[in-house]
């Protein structure tokens, strides 16, 4: 199978106006069509702006000066036409409450549909596929303000999947939302990534979901992307993860620890289960 580059950013800088320092700065990324990225990185290092550039509101709703080049499906970013980009990719955020408008559930997933012209035999069967995927179906007649904040979040991101963007970016989707909540929203993730050929860009600080999911990861630093790797060597580098302000998940930096005392060489495991079986087994030696 071809695979396509998605997302080419070339040397990528981006400064808001009336700022000194660049948010993003000599970025390089290619991404590959049906890709699921993890992005971390501290508070300020540039993410949300990365995500922004690829989705088109920077350049766009933002004043500030560009450098370098930002392209999806091989076209430059400003180069598309309003709205034609947003169809595209779609983008779920951390707070969902300031995007809804509608007075039901259901309202809100077909307001959108409606918006891009859709027929209603399509809007229907898109209903139906995303309502199942992420578990809305007894929700869809509550007004939006009436229902939990991890409910929210799921409302959120099935408007945005009703959309059928070819790249979906969550930024920091869960940080508001409970281990269960967060859970169920990971668990549409997986789904995704198993069923559909999207484009998954994750920004996320808690990794435990994450990790499991992502084939490879970005680390984000003061405004450079300083790390971009397969998710098993990328966390190999934790000791450079550490130095950068970003926590690799618990069962990792546990036997980082332990290499950095000279008791563990090898590979870490990237969730608590494969950490445990590694630790039954160095335990039996
Ligand atoms: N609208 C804006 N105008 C001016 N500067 C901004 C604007 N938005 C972000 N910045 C600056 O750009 C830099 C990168 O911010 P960004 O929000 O992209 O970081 P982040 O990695 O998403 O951080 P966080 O983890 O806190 O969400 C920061 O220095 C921030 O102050
Ligand atoms: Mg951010």
């Amino acid at each position: 199978m071809h695979v396509s580059k998605i997302i080419e950013v070339q040397d990528y800088t981006w400064k808001y106006i009336n700022t000194s320092v660049p948010a993003l700065a000599e970025i390089n990324l290619t991404i590959e069509e049906g890709s699921f990225v993890g992005v971390i990185g501290p508070n300020g290092a540039g993410k949300t702006t990365l995500a922004f550039s690829i989705d088109g509101l920077v350049p766009g709703q933002y004043n500030g000066v560009k450098k370098g080049s930002v392209k999806v499906f091989g076209k430059e970013v400003e180069d598309y036409d309003k709205g034609e980009l947003q169809q595209l990719v779609g983008v779920v955020f951390s707070d969902p409450e300031a995007q809804f408008t509608a007075m039901t559930v259901e309202d809100e997933l077909v307001f959108g549909m409606e918006n891009i012209g859709l027929s209603l035999a399509e809007i229907k069967e898109r209903l139906e596929w995303v309502t199942e995927l992420t578990e809305l179906s007894n929700l869809l007649m509550k007004p939006p303000y009436e229902i939990s904040g991890g409910q929210k979040q799921r409302v959120a991101l099935a408007a945005v999947l009703a959309m059928r963007p070819k790249i979906l970016i969550l930024d920091e989707p869960t940080s508001m939302l409970d281990p269960v909540s967060r859970g169920r929203i990971f668990k549409v993730l997986a789904k995704l990534k198993e069923e559909e050929n999207n484009t998954i860009i994750v920004i996320e600080h808690s990794l435990e979901n994450l990790v499991p999911l992502a084939d490879q990861m970005i680390l984000m630093s003061e405004s450079k992307l300083v790390l971009h790797d397969k998710t098993q060597p990328f966390f190999q580098q934790s000791k450079m993860l550490l130095e950068k302000g970003a926590f690799p998940p618990g069962a990792m930096l546990f036997f980082h620890l332990l290499h950095e005392r000279g008791l563990y060489q090898g590979e870490y495991p990237l969730t608590v289960a494969g950490g445990a079986e590694l630790l039954r087994d160095l335990m039996g030696k």
